[in-house]
């Protein structure tokens, strides 16, 4: 869908989006539409239960006197902030996407909040088709044209072309990984695909199973071991700024069976986006890189398949990590944290960063403690944790801070080796999980975000179509933003 800004008029064709407050006051330009169309609006009002609620919609087909098509009216609640916005941009365009209508015009309100809309409508209207051969044009989204009539017009489309398109992009990119099916995306064909960040600016690293290797890499190769498909993990550098860089860490688990601790079948086709995290720090790349942020971040993502065969990994080898710790592998479905715990170590030494933030898909637990609304947060530090807590509420991939604790360090004691991969028994899983990577990260500010309820989505948001929801892109872009560019 194509998005553009223009002064506010009411459009000769397509449909008009008209917002209205909540108790239903038709203002402005909404109010000389109504005069044309001889009250219909109002009419159409009082004949329904729409008042303005905040993202209730009322649709009015051909009103005369108007030369739109229909007439979408939107509301905007008492309080219309950027977060809102972008959440009445979304609705907007899902209301009107099968309309019928080819190009809609909406009339904004207020000044400063129209970019927001602008973003709020291109994220709603990410699709993932490309596996569909038999779609019929009914069933494909018709809108094609978005115009934001606004005040600030001018302003607004600079803004939203400087950064918010680059924000679309960068989701859409997340989110087209994390939808591709495990036989198409693996650590191979994924790390070919990262090297287009080198379009928008990024130098891209990418270490093949020898590399990893020769750097001792045994935790992440352990995991990588059963599959037919060899490890890969792939380094992007952003260098706008001088100064230590801040580290993205992501799992980028490309399936996971569980390998020899084998998952039940049932519902096992969701593993194909256990590599959410990874996609979320290749998505903050393309952001950063694309509006050209005044930072220095690193990215690295592990990428690995992890299978069940003849070379896979037992329950109870030994492995020994980059760190030079040596882990008990009792369960080899918990594999992800094998994963990040040499990427944690090796970009603690190898950058010297500011800070660390580690995204994974990570635990069930974590989806059984906070469904699909909240992430996880982990952290052993104040500020970092604060700003990530803050960043979260601003984009709307909201965080809930978890404890860490000695205690839960204990459960992870083995018999044999410095350390076993699991707690003892189920209880506070995503905790245990977090205690583990802490091992790796030293006195570096660190925080670790369990992203298993949030990667994907059965329900659409506002924002967020059902599926692929490219979780943490936002979130990361924002606490760059807040932390390295202010
Ligand atoms: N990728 C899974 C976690 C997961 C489960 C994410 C469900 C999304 C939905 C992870 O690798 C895993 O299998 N974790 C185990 C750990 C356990 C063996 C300690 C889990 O949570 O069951
Ligand atoms: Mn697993
Ligand atoms: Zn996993």
């Amino acid at each position: 869908m194509k998005v553009s800004f223009a002064a506010p008029a009411l459009p000769r064709s397509g449909a008009l989006v008209l917002t209205v407050a909540k108790g239903g006051a038709l203002e402005g330009l909404a109010s000389e539409a109504d005069n044309a169309a001889s009250g219909a609006l109002s009419r159409a009002m009082a004949a329904s239960r729409f008042d303005g609620e905040a993202k209730a919609t009322l649709e009015v087909l051909a009103p005369s006197g108007l030369d739109a098509e229909r007439v979408l009216l939107v509301g905007v609640g008492d309080e219309l902030d950027a977060r809102l916005a972008e959440d009445v941009g979304g609705t907007v365009f899902s209301a009107l996407a099968k309309s019928g209508s080819r190009s809609a015009t909406l009339v904004w309100p207020q000044a400063g909040s129209s970019a927001a809309a602008a973003l709020g409508a291109a994220l709603a209207a990410y699709r993932f088709d490309k596996y569909r051969t038999r779609l019929e044009d009914k069933d494909r989204p018709a809108l094609a044209e978005l115009v934001i009539a606004a005040h600030d017009a001018e302003a607004a489309g600079r803004s939203y072309e400087e950064d918010g398109a680059r924000i679309v992009e960068a989701v859409a990119f997340a989110r087209d990984f994390v939808s591709e099916p495990g036989n198409v995306l693996y650590p191979e064909s994924y790390a070919e695909s990262l090297r287009g960040l080198e379009d928008v600016g990024v130098s891209v690293d990418v270490f093949d199973r020898a590399a990893l290797e020769d750097l001792k890499m045994a935790t992440l190769l352990g995991v990588a071991q059963g599959s037919a498909r060899e490890a890969r993990v792939v380094v992007m550098r952003w260098q706008g700024a001088e100064g230590p860089p801040i580290a993205l860490v992501g799992k980028g688990v490309t399936f996971d069976t569980g390998g020899i601790s084998i998952k039940p079948s049932g519902g096992m086709e969701e593993m194909k986006w256990d590599m959410g995290g990874s996609a979320a720090v290749v998505g903050a790349m393309r952001a950063i890189a694309g509006r050209k942020a005044a930072a220095n971040v690193v990215g690295i993502v592990g990428l690995v398949e992890n299978m069940p065969s003849a070379t896979a990994q037992r329950p109870g080898d030994v492995v020994t990590s980059y760190s030079g710790q040596t882990v008990e592998v009792i369960n080899t479905d918990a594999e992800g944290r094998l994963v990040l715990a040499d990427l944690l170590a090796y970009v603690i030494e190898r950058y010297e960063p500011r800070a660390v933030v580690d995204l994974a898909t990570l635990t069930g637990a974590m989806v059984m403690a906070l469904a699909h609304e909240y992430a996880g947060l982990f952290s052993n530090d104040e500020a970092l944790a604060e700003a990530l807590l803050a960043a979260g509420e601003a984009v709307d991939e909201k965080l809930w801070r978890f404890p860490l604790h000695d205690v839960y360090d204990k459960m992870l004691e083995s018999h044999i080796a410095d350390m076993k991969n699991i707690g003892s028994g189920r209880e506070a899983g995503a905790i245990t999980a977090a205690q583990f990577l802490k091992r790796f990260v030293g006195e570096t500010a660190w925080a670790h975000l369990d992203i298993a309820g949030t990667a994907w989505t059965d329900k659409a948001r506002a924002t967020v179509p059902k599926g692929a929801t490219g979780y943490g892109v936002r979130l990361l872009d924002r606490l760059v933003r807040d932390v390295c560019e202010s």
